[in-house]
């Protein structure tokens, strides 16, 4: 079996991991990938927005299954071509990833379902629209961009001057791009965030391990928002009785909300949600997997992932494959000097020897390039280093013994990862 992996980042490290131990799988692509991935998978330069570029390549590599990581192919219709040639790919149409492609609509989507999420005020094609309805909304209010925005669209404004700053700079001065030309405003939630995610064949659906994320740059929450510092993966994150009601309230009606509305949906699903004292509420979706949550989810699967992607690819998923091992996993992002602001690339990265040979530890790739037999730094977020044990505690220490192990100049990383998992009340970011 031939598999192509489309994306570059930590969470493409992931998943070429685990596809290449798949039985039956000779060889792994992955486009473009990244210094580390090039130890895994054969690496060909790609753009991950350039469908017409992706199909072409496919047509040379004919990969047996194609599976995509980030949202931009997908929401410009990559799936689509493949479905037309009839090519094994895991990923929602462009019509289905919608739900991450378009705010608005996956808003009035879950209004047409009643499925609990925040409340909206609004959705405004102009400006003055959008500065028109701040008189009418409680504060603080969430002001979203509807298109996708690298994770830079969505402003919890504290008052009407921070709003009105908020909607001029992405709807006057355009600096999100045309993801910012029309805006929503919607009630603000409280409480702690957990990411529900599923991979679905349109018809059968199977839960992956819950995670959280940790957005903000540094400790307990503090500094500007990021791609992701860290994450970790634990039963605990999920009790039971909470299950039962995201399965019932959200999951459940989200995925017959689609089909009836004859939308065929296939592929990962995350669920975003906030846990509010008046039960889970959805604050948006996401058409593929999380970065850096896939890195925890991976570190745990017990399955044959090429083995089950290709079932959903084919629509014929049997949930009950997907094993996972006990305890639980943590994922502590290394990043470069500046980042979430400035930073320079070309750093050299040392001590990846010596903590590929620790037990339970995978160090992840997300921005690093090989330079002859160095490991250069090559992006904001440089490395995961993801760990597993048997209890949160454990695989949290054994991810910061293999991260204290490792150098480049500027590194930067967070203490705290997992660290609100094992407090009685989880503050979440
Ligand atoms: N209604 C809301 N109330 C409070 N916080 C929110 C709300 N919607 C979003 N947020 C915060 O903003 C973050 C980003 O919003 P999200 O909808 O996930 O968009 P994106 O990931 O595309 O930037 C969320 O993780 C959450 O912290
Ligand atoms: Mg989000």
């Amino acid at each position: 079996m031939r598999v192509l992996v489309i994306g570059g980042g930590g969470r493409e490290h992931a998943l070429v991991w685990k596809l290449r131990e798949g039985e039956g799988v000779e060889k792994v692509w992955c486009a473009p990938g990244n210094g580390g991935i090039a130890d895994e998978a054969e690496c060909v330069p790609a753009d991950a927005g350039d469908v017409a570029g992706l199909v072409s390549l496919a047509e040379k590599i004919a990969p047996d299954l194609t599976v995509v990581g980030p949202e931009l192919p997908l929401v410009n219709g990559f799936v689509d071509a493949f479905g037309e040639r009839k090519w094994a790919v895991v990923g929602p149409t462009k019509q289905a990833a919608q739900l991450e492609g378009s705010k608005i609509f996956a808003k009035e989507f879950l209004q047409r379902h009643g499925i609990p999420t925040a409340e909206m005020y609004g959705a405004y094609d102009t400006p003055g629209d959008a500065y028109g309805a701040l008189c009418a909304v409680d504060w603080p209010v969430v002001i979203k961009a509807d298109g996708l925005c690298a994770g830079k669209g969505v402003f919890v404004a504290p008052n009407p001057d921070a709003a009105t700053d908020f909607i001029e700079r992405v709807m006057e001065k355009n600096e999100l791009g045309a993801g910012g030309k029309r805006v929503m405003l919607e009630e603000a939630l409280e409480g702690a965030e957990l990411s529900f995610i599923l991979l679905t064949d349109g018809e059968r659906y199977a839960p992956f391990v819950p995670t959280r994320d940790h957005k903000r740059v540094f400790d307990n929450n503090e500094g500007p928002n990021t791609g992701g510092m860290g994450a970790y993966s634990s039963e605990e994150l999920l009790p039971e009785e909470l299950r039962q009601v995201i399965t019932a309230k959200i999951v459940e009606p989200t995925l017959e909300g689609l089909a009836g509305e004859g939308i065929h949906y296939h592929g990962f699903l995350y669920v975003g949600l906030m846990l509010t004292k008046d039960g889970p509420k959805v604050l948006e979706f996401n058409c593929r997997l999380g970065d850096p949550e896939t890195q925890a989810i991976a570190a745990r699967m017990d399955f044959d992932l090429a083995e089950v992607l290709t079932d959903a690819a084919s629509g014929k998923l049997r949930p009950e494959k997907l094993r996972w091992k006990p305890g639980a996993s943590a994922c502590v992002v290394l990043a470069s000097g500046g980042y979430p602001g400035k930073f320079e690339n070309g750093r050299e990265i040392h001590g990846l020897g010596e903590v590929g040979r620790l037990a339970d530890v995978k160090v992840l790739h997300a921005g690093t390039k090989r330079e002859g037999d160095k490991i250069m730094t090559n992006g904001g977020r440089v490395l995961g280093v993801t760990a597993t044990g048997n209890s949160l505690e454990a695989a949290v220490r054994k991810a910061y013994e293999a991260a204290g192990k490792i150098r480049f100049d500027g590194m930067h990383y967070r203490r705290d990862i997992g660290r609100h998992g094992r407090q009685s009340s989880a503050a979440g970011d």
